[in-house]
């Protein structure tokens, strides 16, 4: 049982498929580098409260930077027994320091430390001292891995893998954050290009009014920037040092949790030991904000597969980021897009299924808290590579004006045939009825709703007049919508204004 940093107690070795079962190294090696930087602030706070020497700590840093290096070059090798990434990075530590041992400077006082022993005469012999040079070789050698052994005073996993995890995820969450901002610019540019275009809006999935194609685009952009609201919010959550709560009851040595924070660059540092190391749901809320950014691309995914179809054509996905069918010859299949949306249920389920862990969990630490990572990091990686893909889609699809304007038909004016009687001084509830039957006149005539003659119109409401014709214009019935937020050219420009302002400041 060498490598197990709880092995003290235990007498009977650890069934092999437990000890797998048991493991989150497979994953939680993703974490290396947090990890790292966590022992190094710690061994600098631990020589602060004078639990190692200066030359201790100097041995720790040279061995944690050794790791490092072993993990950034790819040559860091697991052992059987690395039970996850915290027991993987101290086994490999006691074992550089350990081999640092006779040919390192640093052993100089250590080879003093032997020679006291020997002049006291408290050098305790041990069985396989062959000789002299042995017995002093291996003495040394125990004194300078001492200083490994060290590391982890008044640390346990517990505020250590917490540590971690918020290290790690600050930084995801920073990449993720960027990659929203990069998909809103991109769909804020092309709204701005495409400002003139007109097609069809629908509600229920039934043709409702005309709208600027940019407003669509706005529409889902606008959702994102809340999704980066939210994660700024998070991160705040998310930047809290919980390193010196210990297992559950804190630090007994005086460890300076101020310089803790400040080296690992936290905003704050947690209250309650407990709290700091017994809660995840600064994880569940990173799952939650997933599944919401999701959510919201979903949607605008949902909304280009259809308009991607032949029967709509109002849009051609880029080859980029279409795949073909391997017995179809003319298929062009929108997969990026329904990957994204797919997505959406893979990640409310790591969000649903890591709050099912959660309840009713008791108090503090409990194995049951292992399963977070993987959650954290699929739904990292699933938004990392979604968004990434969703900026590829936005930039490269082709807009086909000329049939999303065909698109168009005039009992899409139905509302505005009301408004034309309600800006003649009727109510709009009447005016409403009046364009109603005009409808189902033009639809027993079997003719479009403009081809109705004034005298047709006359029937549902003497306010009709001639200049009724004036309705009949896509353009003009859009550039009604100028209150904030509509669709009329001057409301969009609008809103684009406002999101490049609010990107200036995210
Ligand atoms: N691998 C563990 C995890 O990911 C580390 C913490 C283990 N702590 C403990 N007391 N067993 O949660």
């Amino acid at each position: 049982e060498g490598n197990k940093l709880w092995g003290g107690r235990f007498v009977g070795s650890m069934d092999p498929i437990m000890e797998k079962f048991n493991a989150s190294i497979s994953y939680d090696q993703r974490m290396w580098d947090a990890d790292i930087r966590g022992s190094k602030a710690y061994v600098k706070a631990l020589h602060k409260a004078k639990l190692v020497t200066q030359e201790e700590m100097a041995q720790i840093q040279d061995g944690l930077q050794q790791v490092l290096g072993e993990w950034s070059s790819g040559t860091f090798q697991l052992k059987p027994g690395d039970e996850d990434i915290h027991t993987a990075n101290e086994r490999r530590l006691k074992e550089l320091i350990g081999e640092a041992a006779g040919k390192l400077h640093t052993g100089r006082s250590r080879n003093d430390q032997v020679l006291g022993e020997w002049s006291s005469g408290t050098f305790q012999l041990k069985p396989g001292d062959e000789d002299i040079h042995t017995a002093n070789e291996r003495r040394l050698k125990e004194l300078i891995g001492e200083a490994a052994g060290k590391l982890h005073t008044g640390r346990s996993r517990n505020d250590q893998v917490v540590t971690d995890m918020r290290l790690w995820l600050r930084d995801a969450i920073t990449t993720l954050k960027g990659n929203t901002i990069q998909l809103i610019t991109t769909m804020v540019e092309r709204a701005a290009i495409e400002i003139n275009i007109l097609f069809p809006g629908y509600t229920h999935m039934q043709r409702a009014q005309p709208i600027r194609w940019s407003h669509w685009i706005l529409s889902h952009a606008v959702a994102l920037s809340r999704d980066v609201e939210q994660l700024e919010e998070i991160r705040k959550r998310v930047n809290v040092l919980p390193l010196g709560s210990g297992a559950i009851a804190g630090n007994p040595f005086n460890i300076d949790r101020e310089l803790l924070r400040k080296e690992l660059n936290f905003d704050g540092i947690s209250i309650n030991s407990m709290d700091a190391t017994g809660q995840r749901d600064f994880v569940a809320e990173f799952l939650f904000w997933g599944s919401m950014c999701l959510m919201h691309l979903s949607k605008m995914a949902e909304d280009l597969i259809l308009y991607s179809t032949k029967e709509f054509s109002f849009i051609t996905l880029s080859d980029a980021y279409s795949t073909g069918s391997s017995l179809m010859p003319q298929k062009k299949n929108a997969d990026s897009l329904e990957l994204i949306r797919s997505k959406a249920g893979r990640v409310f389920g790591r969000c649903a299924g890591f709050m099912m862990i959660l309840k009713g969990l008791p108090s503090t630490y409990n194995k049951d808290l292992q399963e977070d990572k993987e959650a954290m990091f699929d739904v990292y990686d699933s938004l990392h590579a979604v968004l990434q893909v969703a900026t590829g889609v936005m930039s490269t699809l082709e807009v086909n004006q000329k049939a999303m304007e065909a698109a168009l038909s005039p009992d899409m004016l139905a509302t505005d045939l009301a408004y034309y009687l309600v800006r003649k001084g009727m109510p709009f509830r009447e005016a409403h009825s009046c364009s109603g039957k005009a409808v189902h006149q033009a639809e027993s005539k079997g003719v479009p709703l403009n081809q109705l003659t004034v005298e047709d119109l006359q029937t549902a409401s003497p306010l009709f007049d001639s200049d009724v014709s004036s309705v009949w214009d896509y353009t003009s019935s859009v550039e009604q919508y100028t209150a904030p937020g509509g669709t009329a050219r001057s409301s969009v420009t609008g809103q684009i204004e406002h999101m490049r302002a609010w990107l200036k400041v995210h």
